[in-house]
């Protein structure tokens, strides 16, 4: 995870308000739950301070009177209210839950639709982590907020609004003695929660770089072990670790040193209601019940400041993940359809490049002015240096990403003209990765059009090259492929992807040719898949194999992103210039390879050629 990407996350809490407002308007579609819910918690915490009034009244009108009859009553509401508040908390309870799941529902699926609309562009940008854990964590924490938040806000709320109401009841006096400890109290909370959360961000801050360090590690085990990077890979993992362990202790030390000073300046004031209640009861001005009555209020007020900073620290957190969801959510895809984009039917037809200029990062022009006309049918072999911009010409023509200047016309209309979905759906692609999902060969295969029939996959899977090896598995098509198709071999992978793509009968055919070598059998099936496909299309070929280069209509070399040579095997071999150089440096050693009359006898290898 970059350095760069981390400070961008670390939102500041200026619009805080907004990003509130924009997570209680998540509530929205389940306005009526949500009242409910409100209108429960507020019952039973309005309960709890009635509660404490009735107790006086008790203390008060039964026992010093000594007045049974009024005893008798007044427990009997007592216990009646105590059965309607424990209906009321079930319901709170209950709503808390079903509420949690609709949020938590409904944002996983505003996401996952974001995400699927969301350019490569982004993708290449973002970590996966980072998107993966707004999707789990930071659902989670907002679904919490607006929920249990909203419970801790509610409640606290009425127990200091209900908890004054009685007070000012039994004596007004005493009342506004209690209210002048409470600024002070709220002060301090406050001060206390700024410096708490400081640290707090600090710590989340640190954990996401570790979730990174993970992520990076774990995904990139192989090559880590590979390289023997280890011991570097954990030293800068404990840095991390050790400013980790710092910001949670200083965290830690706030938080333990926050509930003393509370308890102190309330004891002050519990004190000042016994002394002064105590002078005023000489006087008859207040009972013994109504002194135990403030005192019982004024723990029930200092509770909710007590909870403050920590209400407000979940709260927080939680408003830093609405504000990281909402950034994904409002991320824009930089390739989306026109407003008024048409489906155009068919792109089978002359494709060209013209005068397409792209750069990935501004100022860092990959093609320019690149100009290329393409007959319908026609099979072009792109061949090139590493880097020279040849997957970017297919991602160009894909649409994955837009050409910054020029246009790509398909049968002379812009292609941006159409629809995504009309152009995406109509091409099929094989690239240097393939990428299986896990699941059975079957059902990936299926991925290539969805409505196949079992008869359709498995004609596919033939015309690819691909049943005979499929048959072979212990348990053929319904063979599961592991994560990423883990459990098969580059070369399976590339035929199974082959058939997916025949199966998808495909007007335009993609290949990004992998480089790594497969054995000659495979090579050769592999080979056949791509001629069934480039037969029925237009193909555009990113090739490294002899065989396929030769089949081309045209082949084109491809340097700093611009063509350097055009024309057919034949012909560019005749002109004796870079493709003549690619050819004899890389393909003759292939040849020789194959056809190296030694190596079948297991003698010596065959002639020293240079390698690339
Ligand atoms: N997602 C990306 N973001 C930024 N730059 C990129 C990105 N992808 C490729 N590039 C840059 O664009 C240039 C062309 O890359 P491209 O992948 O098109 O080369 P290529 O010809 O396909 O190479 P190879 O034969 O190795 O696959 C390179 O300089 C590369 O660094
Ligand atoms: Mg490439």
């Amino acid at each position: 995870m970059s350095e760069e990407y981390l400070e961008e996350e670390d939102f500041q809490t200026k619009f805080t308000g907004k990003t509130f407002l924009r997570i209680l308007g998540l509530t929205k579609p389940h306005w009526k739950w949500v009242i409910g819910f409100l209108l429960a918690i507020a019952s039973v915490s309005g309960l709890d301070s009635f509660f404490t009034y009735l107790s006086k009244r008790i203390v008060d009108e039964g026992i010093v009177a000594g007045n049974k009859d009024a005893l008798i009553g007044i427990l009997s509401i007592y216990g009646a209210l105590l059965v309607v508040q424990a209906i009321f908390a079930f319901f709170f309870i209950y709503l808390a839950g079903v509420l949690g799941e609709r949020i938590r529902y409904d944002l996983r699926k505003a996401l996952f639709n974001h995400l699927q609309k969301l350019s490569l562009s982004y993708y290449s940008r973002t970590p996966v982590g980072w998107i993966m854990s707004r999707v789990t964590s930071d659902t989670e924490r907002v679904a919490d907020l607006v929920t249990w938040g909203l419970l801790d806000m509610t409640w606290g709320f009425m127990n200091i609004v209900t908890s004054m109401i009685f007070m000012l009841i039994i004596s007004w006096k005493l009342a506004i003695l209690v209210f002048i400890a409470l600024p002070i109290l709220f002060y301090v909370s406050i001060q206390f929660r700024k410096r708490i959360l400081v640290q707090f961000r600090n710590v989340r801050k640190l954990n996401s770089k570790i979730t990174g360090a993970y992520n990076e590690n774990i995904t990139g085990v192989r090559v880590i072990k590979a390289l023997g990077r280890e011991s570097g890979n954990l030293e800068e993992f404990s840095y991390i670790t050790s400013d980790m362990y710092k910001a949670s202790y200083r965290a830690a030390w706030l938080s333990a040193l926050f509930l003393p000073t509370v308890q102190i300046v309330s004891s002050f004031a519990l004190g000042a209601i016994v002394w002064y209640g105590g002078l005023q009861a000489d006087y008859g001005l207040i009972t013994i019940g109504g002194i135990q009555a403030f005192v019982s209020y004024v723990t029930f007020m200092m509770w909710p400041i007590q909870d403050l900073a920590r209400v407000f620290a979940e709260m927080q957190h939680a408003m830093a993940s609405g504000e990281r969801i909402f950034s994904l959510l409002d991320a824009v895809p930089s390739v989306k359809d026109q407003p008024k984009a048409y489906d155009p039917g068919t792109i089978f037809g002359e494709i060209e490049f013209d005068q397409v200029s792209f750069a990935y990062e501004d100022n860092k022009p990959v093609l320019q002015d690149f100009s290329l006309k393409v007959k319908p049918g026609e099979t072009i072999a792109l061949v090139g240096p590493t880097g020279g911009g040849k997957t970017t010409i297919v991602n160009l023509l894909c649409r994955m990403y837009e050409p910054t200047k020029g246009k790509i016309k398909i049968n002379g209309k812009d292609y941006t003209d159409f629809s995504l979905h009309g152009i995406q759906s109509r091409i099929g692609m094989v690239l240097q990765t393939p990428h299986l999902f896990s699941g059975t060969i079957r059902e990936n295969l299926r991925y290539g059009r969805l409505d196949a029939t079992d008869d359709e996959i498995e004609r596919a899977a033939q015309l690819a090259g691909a049943h005979e090896f499929i048959t072979k598995l212990e348990k053929g098509y319904e063979e599961p492929v592991g994560e990423g198709g883990n459990l098969l071999s580059v070369g399976q992978k590339q035929l199974i992807s082959l058939a997916r793509a025949v199966l998808a009968n495909p007007e335009l055919f993609i290949m990004d040719e992998a480089t790594s070598s497969v054995d000659t059998l495979t090579e050769a099936l592999i080979q056949q898949g791509m001629e069934t496909l480039m037969k029925n299309s237009t193909s555009f070929i990113i090739a490294h194999r002899l065989s396929t280069i030769k089949k081309a209509n045209r082949i084109i070399v491809i340097e700093d992103g611009q063509i350097s040579e055009i024309g057919s095997h034949s012909e560019l071999l005749k002109k004796g210039g870079k493709y003549y150089n690619l050819y004899t440096k890389q393909f003759r050693n292939q040849m020789e390879q194959v056809y190296d009359p030694f190596k079948e006898l297991g003698g010596a290898s065959g002639l020293p050629l240079a390698v690339e």
